[in-house]
């Protein structure tokens, strides 16, 4: 089994999908890996590092063209899965239903695709769940960027000139990416509260030392597998009322809300924003699925009503060593449960297998893409 690890072609974007230290992991359960050319410099491991580990530097074309299993973090371009050998895999983030042109680029060219987005989030798949490695160190990350933004710090400090009092974070959604953010602001000494309409995050909130501020749920509230399934537009009406005069006292305001397969739901309004101090920082880190916020914009920076609005949609690409040794370690988990070195198992009813392919051998068989019958 061939291994290919291409350069990242998207816009931004820093990480690597395999890193050397676990190339030497797949070396040792009988693989072979070869790398694009420069493909880990942008995380700080150069060619050298991989031959060192096990690897075979190549181009571009060699590495799509030559590997049995392509490991990419984003979806590659069109016209290099177009190079991939017929019924060869790749695994990568596809976000296939917002994607339509890469599952076609996928069975034109007769590969098999599974997406590390679509894995269900199972404790059995925990060591392979990139979405929540990725979201824990964006959550880390988006409260110093937010720190960094603001005219202010953090932590109560008593001075000589007089005592500064601490900056209160209002975070949304305290699910990996928010209760990461909620730890990262409370060690740096905010006074934290949080809203999700979820019931039992209350427990975790607390249990990091933040306040929760409780809006009484209803039967609108949808969970299913702990994912919000749908809310109706009073809670949220309701919920932004509760939420507003929070919002109004924060100095920082961090958005992670999110609704699988939806478009993320708006929660502070322009009216919002308007009410904050002038100096407030917002990080928005919902954008790529319309934002939270009203008047964010994905991958920009902007102030409203004097207050920064912190788009980025990519935040983890700002840690990318780190970020690209734990996506790694996802992958190894990953394609180890779902290959030996002699090849693909394709069990397809297996759960995480199932979950997680969406096309077979230039099939489409992901449930979620399938046409209904009568379309
Ligand atoms: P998650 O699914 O673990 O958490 C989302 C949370 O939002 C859940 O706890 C859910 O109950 C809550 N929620 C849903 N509707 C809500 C509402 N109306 N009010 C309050 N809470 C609500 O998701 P995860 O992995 O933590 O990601 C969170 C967001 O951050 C997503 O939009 C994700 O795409 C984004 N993200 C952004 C990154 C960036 O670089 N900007 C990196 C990683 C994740």
């Amino acid at each position: 089994m061939i291994i290919g690890i291409p350069n990242e072609t998207k816009p931004g974007e820093n990480r690597v999908s395999i890193t050397p230290d676990v190339v030497k992991q797949f070396i040792k359960a009988g693989m072979q890996v070869i790398v694009e050319d420069s493909a880990g410099l942008r995380s700080h491991f150069s060619n050298e590092s991989y031959t060192a580990a096990g690897a075979v530097v190549k181009s571009k074309d060699e590495v799509f063209s030559k590997a049995d299993v392509i490991c990419a973090v984003n979806a590659p371009a069109v016209h290099n899965i177009g190079l991939m050998k017929k019924e060869a895999v790749l695994i990568s983030y596809l976000f296939a239903l917002s994607n339509p042109q890469i599952v076609e680029a996928c069975t034109s060219a007769g590969i098999t695709a599974f997406s590390v987005d679509a894995i269900p989030r199972i404790s059995r798949a925990q060591k392979m769940d990139a979405l929540s490695s990725q979201a824990n160190l964006a959550g880390y990350k988006a409260v110093l960027m937010a720190a960094n933004a603001i005219g202010k710090i953090f932590p109560m400090m008593t001075t000589a000139a007089g005592t500064i009092r601490p900056c209160k974070v209002v975070i949304f959604g305290a699910g990996v990416a928010g209760l990461q953010a909620i730890a990262t602001a409370k060690r740096l000494g905010a006074v934290v509260e949080v809203t999700d309409i979820r019931p039992e995050t209350k427990e975790q909130v607390e249990s990091l030392g933040g306040k929760f501020i409780v809006v009484k749920g209803d039967d609108s509230v949808k969970i299913e597998g702990g994912y919000v399934k749908g809310v109706s537009d009073d809670f949220l009406k309701r919920q932004q009322e509760l939420v507003a005069k929070h919002v109004a006292d924060a100095d920082v305001v961090i958005t992670t809300a999110l609704i699988p397969g939806k478009k993320a739901p708006l929660l502070v309004t322009d009216e919002m924003v308007k009410s904050m101090r002038d100096g407030s920082v917002i990080v928005d880190m919902a954008t790529e699925q319309g934002g939270n916020v009203q008047g964010s914009k994905m991958n920009k920076t902007v102030v409203k009503h004097h207050v920064t609005i912190i788009g980025e949609a990519n935040i983890t690409s700002q840690l990318p060593s780190v970020a690209s040794d734990l996506y790694a370690r996802n992958i190894f988990a990953f394609l180890t449960h779902l290959a030996t070195k002699d090849g693909f198992k394709f069990e397809i009813e297996e759960e995480i297998t199932k979950g997680s392919m969406i096309t077979f051998k230039g099939q489409v068989v992901h449930p979620s893409l399938q046409k209904p019958v009568n379309a």
